[in-house]
């Protein structure tokens, strides 16, 4: 891998390596004078292709023709209708593209862009170079495989016009950053829980920080009993490594600025405690940290981007386990902010790290906003299934504006009520709350109405519950199958547009 993490270099020049990847409208067929050129590479390859009738509307995502020539691989990455064309679906194709390259041992290559360049999708050649960045990688760090794919596969982007094609590979590097630093997110969710405990978490927190001069605070246990963080502690009481919360802060503005406070639920893996998990795919529970991971790669993004906007990041770092000195149904709870919860169920603990991360927040930085990100329920993907994330906020101005970010990355949000009718049904007995209802009722808004008494309500505030989208276990996303780096994107679509 490169310096920087990516899987693929992108540069601009002449065309190199022996294989041609050239992304392809169905409807309608390139311009000649588009195709003049890239024939000549080809000796005539993506003419010939298109004349066959082998790219129509539904015809796989790749075309694949041999040559004698030096291009002696020739790639049609079918984009389908121009009609029909999105930037989910470019990036889409991105991703099949570099996963054909990764699958063929490919080291160099060249990308013809100008049917990419001539569509109506904004950034249509930065989606592809995302949808590569994303769909090239995957986590490697334990597997002894024999054939791994090349280590940096290298990219030269041409096209009939150079001088554009120039101005297009910025495009693609800003586009290729965004991605890398999900994909950054993605290798921290991925590993595994015997490597990542709160306390290594931290430590990898301390290695972004210290790559990117950025401010790291962690409020260790002891700092965190002293404060009052019972919520926080009782959870992470089970467990070898106690837990801990981890803040990050990138402050490139002056402090008259805006904040945005990104709060990450991060449970390095969730047994459920005594109210204990079946077993089957209870390993998927290591993906319960991913919160805190988008977090992370947040903060990455906006500093090697260098993006115009004061982050603070809040990661509440706990590992959910079963022991004799683990937290119990009953034990009631006094959380920082001074409310107090009786404990239903063990396995309602994002909450409870959260609503003491939040309060954290409140009293020590002042956010202008506060947008948590959180492995939440089960219930959200009852309710949404994995298409998008579930929307809570006390705001319609951020949550719409969230929700036109999702639009725009395809990192889709939708938003669900937190009316006060649902506040009964965490009506403790014998404490203010209980940290889960008996109902099953609306267990998705349940987790974010929780929240929510924690939430000052001058304070706007917007709840992602992200079990759904976070780790992906049939593959169908542009990612495959495993941690997706969700959140990533979206914010950075968001800060740019709304929190400078
Ligand atoms: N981490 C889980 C939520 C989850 C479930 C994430 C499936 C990804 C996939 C969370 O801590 C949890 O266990 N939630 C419970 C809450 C319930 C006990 C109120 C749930 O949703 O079942
Ligand atoms: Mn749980
Ligand atoms: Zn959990």
């Amino acid at each position: 891998m490169a310096a920087n993490g990516s899987q693929f270099e992108f540069v601009s020049g002449k065309p190199i390596g022996s294989v041609l990847i050239v992304p392809l409208l169905s409807v309608p067929k390139p311009a000649l004078n588009m195709l003049g050129q890239v024939d000549q590479l080809c000796e005539g390859a993506v003419s010939e292709l298109l004349e066959s009738g082998a790219i129509h509307a539904d015809a796989g995502p790749i075309v694949h023709t041999t040559r004698a020539g030096a291009m002696h691989r020739v790639i049609v990455v079918n984009m389908g209708k121009a009609a029909e064309l999105t930037g989910h679906k470019v990036r889409v194709a991105g991703a099949q593209a570099a996963r054909w390259l990764m699958n063929n041992q490919v080291e160099k290559a060249t990308l013809w862009i100008d049917d990419l360049a001539a569509t109506d999708v904004e950034e249509a050649c930065g989606a592809f170079a995302s949808g590569m960045t994303l769909g090239g990688w995957s986590y490697r760090q334990f597997t002894t495989r024999n054939s791994t794919p090349p280590a940096l596969i290298k990219v030269a982007v041409c096209g009939h016009e150079p001088s554009a094609a120039k101005q297009e590979l910025a495009t693609m590097r800003d586009a290729q950053m965004v991605a890398d630093a999900a994909n950054y997110c993605r290798s921290i969710a991925h590993q595994p829980p015997n490597v990542i405990t709160p306390k290594t978490l931290a430590a990898e927190a301390k290695k972004l920080a210290a790559e990117h001069k950025l401010k790291l605070t962690v409020i260790d246990a002891a700092k965190a009993k002293q404060l009052g963080m019972e919520g926080l502690l009782s959870v992470g009481k089970g467990a070898a490594d106690p837990a801990c919360l981890i803040i990050v802060e990138y402050r490139p503005l002056p402090k008259t600025r805006t904040l945005t406070a990104l709060v990450g639920k991060a449970i390095t893996f969730d047994t459920g405690g005594y109210s204990i998990k079946p077993a089957a795919n209870m390993e998927a529970m290591k993906f319960d940290k991913c919160g805190g991971c988008t977090v992370l790669g947040i903060l990455k993004a906006a500093a090697t981007l260098r993006l115009s906007c004061n982050l603070v990041g809040v990661i509440a770092a706990a590992e959910n386990a079963v022991s004799a000195e683990a937290y119990k149904p009953a034990d009631i709870l006094r959380m920082y902010s001074g409310k107090t919860v009786e404990i239903t169920n063990t396995d309602a603990e994002g909450r409870l790290v959260l609503a003491d991360a939040l309060w954290y927040a409140q009293q020590h930085l002042e956010p202008t906003r506060i947008i948590d990100f959180a492995t939440l329920t089960g219930g959200v993907i009852v309710a949404l299934g994995d298409a998008c994330a579930g929307l809570m906020s006390n705001h319609d101005r951020l949550a719409e504006e969230l929700g036109e970010s999702g639009r725009a990355t395809h990192e889709r949000v939708w938003r669900l009520p937190l009316w006060d009718d649902y506040v009964d049904l965490i009506k403790g007995t014998d404490a203010d709350l209980k940290n889960s209802s008996t109902k099953r009722h609306a267990h998705a808004i349940v987790g974010g109405i929780f929240l929510k008494q924690f939430v000052k309500s001058n304070v706007p505030w917007a709840h992602l519950d992200i079990a759904g989208v976070a780790h992906d276990d049939d593959g169908n996303s542009i990612t495959g199958k495993g941690a997706t780096g969700f959140g990533v994107r979206l914010m950075v679509d968001y800060l740019r547009r709304y929190a400078s």
